[in-house]
């Protein structure tokens, strides 16, 4: 078994912290006694999350009601992850959106918030946080990607193609920050049961029942395995098994398998 890296004493923020996968991130961080700094645009929702997490765990909660998608709401976050009084040591750039799309049918702004949110708020922040942690010497940038990241995809072309570049972004983050105390890992999930699919109006119906996961096991895995210093993490065995195939075999295949 790897070794765990030992525990970090500072704050850890989450974005996309109400539902699906951030929830989990953060209850699990809570239960950690980490104090938390939670991220989205619904208030009630973030307030309510927080009195949970207070009253369950007894560690100190902010909210920030922002929305990631613009560049004011990226700058009031990343001012928090920067801020050295109260440090961010955990950096969860989670938050983002699908669209069940062909490129072309949905209107190009609906493309282009996406990126802003999946791609543009992960470098802003996470170049706020690469600043801050690297002077103190610790820190870790989990970034939420996905195994679309690794295959193209027709209908959700600009979503793929934004995971892609959270991945290889993560990675080259990891070997310049090797050495500094700082880790960043990329999980890759697939399909896991979430608010994600209904948000984006997609038709799950057709996804058979094994390829969902449960965001707590995600969560769960994708921490251990950053904890250990994996820098790409794909949570599950059969995910594991599946990006072994498309590894190997021609992208011409691949293409072909993701068509049908
Ligand atoms: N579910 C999957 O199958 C799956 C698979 C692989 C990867 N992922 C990735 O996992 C991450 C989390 O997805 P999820 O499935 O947990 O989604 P989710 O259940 O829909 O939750 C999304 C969270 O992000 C927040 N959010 C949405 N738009 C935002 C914005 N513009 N600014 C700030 N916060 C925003 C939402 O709160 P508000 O609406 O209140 O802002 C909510 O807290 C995403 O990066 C997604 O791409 C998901």
């Amino acid at each position: 078994m790897t070794a765990q890296a030992p525990a970090l004493p500072g704050w850890a923020l989450v974005t996309g912290a109400t539902a699906g996968l951030g929830a989990a991130f953060a209850r699990r961080l809570a239960a950690e006694g980490r104090d938390l700094v939670l991220v989205a645009r619904t208030q009630a929702r973030l307030e309510s999350m927080a009195a949970e997490l207070r009253d369950r765990y007894a560690v100190r909660v902010q909210v920030l009601v922002a929305d990631l998608s613009t560049a004011e709401g990226c700058a009031v976050v990343a001012a928090r992850v920067a801020e050295p009084e109260q440090p961010v040591d955990t950096l969860v750039n989670n938050a983002g959106i699908g669209l069940y799309r062909p490129f072309g049918k949905a209107p190009l702004a609906d493309e282009q918030r996406l990126l802003d949110l999946n791609v543009g708020s992960v470098l802003t922040l996470s170049y706020a946080a690469v600043g801050a942690m690297k002077a103190r010497g610790r820190g870790e940038i989990v970034n939420v990607s996905s195994v679309a990241g690794f295959v193209p995809r027709g209908a959700s072309t600009t979503y793929a193609a934004g995971k892609a570049w959270v991945t290889s972004f993560s990675e080259g983050l990891a070997l310049l920050l090797a050495g500094t105390g700082v880790r960043v890992t990329a999980i890759c999930p697939g399909f896991t049961r979430t608010e994600f699919h209904a948000r984006a109006k997609a038709d799950m119906s057709g996804t058979p029942s094994w390829m969902w996961l449960d965001a707590d096991r995600v969560v769960a895995e994708g921490l251990a395995d950053a904890r250990s210093g994996a820098v790409i993490s794909v949570p599950s065995k059969r995910y594991k098994g599946l990006l072994l195939l498309v590894k190997v075999l021609p992208r011409s295949v691949v293409r072909w398998a993701v068509s049908r």
